[in-house]
């Protein structure tokens, strides 16, 4: 029987990337979809045909969907101002997710690879996964996705310590890539489409926040590693150390590549949407662990993965695209 793989979240930037590359590596294998369409939309035409797609909300599955080899579990209120317009809300909804998913996984025993993030950790700085976790004293949407993904990874650590199921767990860093969307806070596509269209790039406090970037191709690479590869119950950091950038240079470096007479403007945030926006801490993955244990390491450099968005825009998507869902989210939030 053809190996049965589960993909939450699939519609999504990530979770879509995912589906392609799985559709490659694994072309046996019969592979199922469920994604509320909630967030990002992007274009999945050329996945249909290809997967058992349910347009649903993963907390309305029955625990007896299928038989799952395998789940990847990355549906998830996602992005600084897609969790801003649901803040109160992001807990439950992190919560109920993995305690759905881990029904589903008992019922398989399948392995489960959760897509935590980064923003646990919840410091400045470069992070290891035994670093120990602290609760900054901040409050805003930021922070209730935080602390609720790590929830969500302690919640399905003692559920897996049963025995029923694999779990590994993910922690990616900042992603960018092709169909990555502007409108629920991503700062990649945002200056894209600013620069292309002759707008001005809005810079968040003085820009000296730095983030490190890996390819959403990298990332997806990683993720299936650690399925396969990773040890059982462990934590891996997903990320490229070495593509780390202030964001005041990744408007400067995106403008060039544009060629773009766009200002570049400095904007206090919190003036903009208000004090339940937290900036992001500076993030610096660490990913000896996943090197170590899976053998994975990411290629694509920041020129190059910004390259590729460029020529994305230029020949697939043109500067001006807009998501029909989003049209009426609060515009120009870095993530
Ligand atoms: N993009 C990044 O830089 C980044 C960094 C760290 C972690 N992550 C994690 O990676 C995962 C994917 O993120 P993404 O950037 O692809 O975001 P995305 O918003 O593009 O994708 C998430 C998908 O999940 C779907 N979804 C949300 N809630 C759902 C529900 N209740 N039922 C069914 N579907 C639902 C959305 O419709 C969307 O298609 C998330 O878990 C996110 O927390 C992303």
């Amino acid at each position: 029987m053809a190996k049965q793989i589960l993909v939450t979240g699939g519609l999504g930037f990530i979770g879509y990337h995912l589906c392609k590359r799985l559709l490659v590596l694994e072309p046996a294998s019969e592979i199922t979809v469920v994604d509320n369409i909630s967030s990002t939309k992007l274009n999945y035409s050329d996945l249909l045909g290809y997967l058992k797609l349910h347009i649903q909300d993963v907390e309305s599955l029955p625990d007896d969907l299928g038989q799952f080899d395998e789940i990847y579990h990355l549906a998830s209120p996602v992005g600084s101002l897609g969790i801003l317009g649901k803040s109160g809300r992001i807990a439950g909804s992190i919560l109920g997710l993995a305690e759905k998913v881990a029904k589903m996984a008992t019922y398989s025993k399948s392995r489960l690879l959760y897509v935590s993030s980064s923003e646990v950790y919840g410091r400045n700085g470069q992070q290891l996964e035994s670093v120990e976790q602290i609760v900054p004293c901040k409050r805003g949407a930021r922070m209730e996705y935080a602390l609720a993904k790590l929830t969500a990874e302690h919640v399905l650590l003692n559920l897996a310590m049963e025995g029923d199921f694999q779990l590994r767990i993910v922690r990616p860093f900042n992603a960018m890539g092709e169909w990555q969307s502007s409108n629920i806070g991503f700062v990649i596509p945002k200056f894209f489409e600013a620069a292309l269209a002759g707008r001005d790039l809005q810079v968040f406090g003085d820009g000296k926040q730095i983030r490190s970037f890996c390819h959403v191709s990298d990332l997806v690479d990683g993720i299936i590693q650690v399925q396969a590869k990773g040890k059982i119950n462990n934590i891996y950091n997903l990320g490229h150390p070495d593509n780390v950038i202030p964001i005041a240079k990744l408007a400067d470096l995106i403008k060039e590549l544009c060629a773009s007479n766009s200002e570049i403007r400095y904007v206090d945030p919190v003036s903009l949407y208000g004090k339940r926006y937290i900036e992001a801490f500076d993030k610096i993955p660490i990913i000896t662990k996943a090197i170590d244990d899976t053998g994975w390491r990411p290629n694509v450099n920041l020129k190059s993965g910004l390259t590729r968005i460029l020529n994305h825009y230029l020949e697939i998507a043109g500067p001006q695209i807009r998501h029909p869902i989003e049209a009426n989210m609060p515009q120009d939030l870095n993530a």
